[in-house]
């Protein structure tokens, strides 16, 4: 893959760039100050959501950082049932400043409150009124998925989930391949537990490229097929991850990282968080 496409087409016809920024865990000066320095960077994908309380100090950055339509713009919405979805949805555009999002995710499924299936149905709706370009969801499980494609007949263009070295979720990769459903990976630089940039194999890796392990963790994630949202709020950092699309890893290198795999995940198992 020398040629790797910076932008990746979703199952309706919009247009998302294969990389962007994460905004979990900064609160709205921080997510402000950082969005400014990924805006300036040459970054065009912003992720956020209602849970992480920053949305104001996003749409502040984007206001004076980029034209609106340069921009795609992702939120989240962790409440469930179609009023709830669709009250959160106002609220977001308010504090974000902003007429429509590029992309509207269910943020869990929440399997036991047992509605996000009304819920997905109320960001149908939203998109069809123009809300919203493109629906998808976060964390969802295939049995998830089967249940919104048995009961609504349309899938979500987008599954946002855990994905890194040490968890690569390739059945879920498949599963997406097989639905034209775009993967997203969350927490892309595997941090929160284990020490991936000291793997030997990433810093073998890294060194023959003259790259950081940070750059090659998230160019495998890349050429892997996936829309990658790293978060930092330190400005050399942001800038580092940027430089991931003017290298490229080899098939042996790519496989090598795949053997890192450990099929645990870091963050929260789709069946129990949010009750
Ligand atoms: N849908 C979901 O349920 C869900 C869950 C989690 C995350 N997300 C989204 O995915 C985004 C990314 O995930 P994440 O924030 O959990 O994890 P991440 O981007 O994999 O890692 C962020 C951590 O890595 C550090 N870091 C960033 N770049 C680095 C570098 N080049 N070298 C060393 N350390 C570096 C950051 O530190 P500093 O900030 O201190 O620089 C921060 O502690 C989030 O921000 C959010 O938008 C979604």
């Amino acid at each position: 893959m020398s040629e790797l496409s910076t932008s990746m087409i979703l199952s309706s016809g919009v247009a998302i760039p294969r990389y962007g920024y994460g905004t979990f865990k900064i609160d709205d000066d921080g997510a402000q100050a950082a969005v400014e320095t990924a805006l300036e960077t040459g970054y065009r994908l912003i992720d956020t959501a209602v849970g992480y309380q920053n949305e104001v100090g996003v749409g502040r950055a984007i206001a004076t950082g980029a034209k609106r339509e340069e921009v795609f713009l992702t939120s989240k919405v962790w409440d469930h049932g179609h009023e709830d979805v669709r009250r959160n949805l106002q609220e977001s555009l308010e504090r974000l400043n902003t007429e429509y999002l590029d992309l509207y995710l269910l943020h869990w499924p929440r399997p036991s409150v047992d509605k996000y299936v009304e819920s997905w149905q109320a960001l149908l709706d939203a998109r069809s009124e123009g809300l919203i370009r493109a629906a998808g969801v976060s964390n969802f499980l295939p049995e998830h998925l089967d249940r919104l494609e048995d009961e609504t007949g349309a899938l979500p263009e987008l599954n946002q989930v855990e994905l890194h070295p040490y968890f690569s979720q390739p059945e879920l990769r498949d599963y997406h391949n097989e639905h034209a459903i775009a993967t997203e990976s969350w927490g892309p630089l595997g941090l929160r537990s284990g020490s991936l940039f000291e793997e030997p194999v990433v810093q073998v890796i890294a060194e023959a490229h003259g790259r950081t392990p940070a750059q090659v963790v998230l160019r495998w994630n890349l050429q892997r097929g996936n829309v990658v949202i790293p978060k930092s709020v330190t400005p050399e950092r942001i800038r580092e991850n940027w430089q991931v699309l003017d290298f490229e890893l080899t098939p042996s290198d790519l496989s090598q990282i795949d053997t890192l795999d450990t099929g645990e995940r870091q963050g929260g198992d789709p069946l129990t968080v949010g009750g």
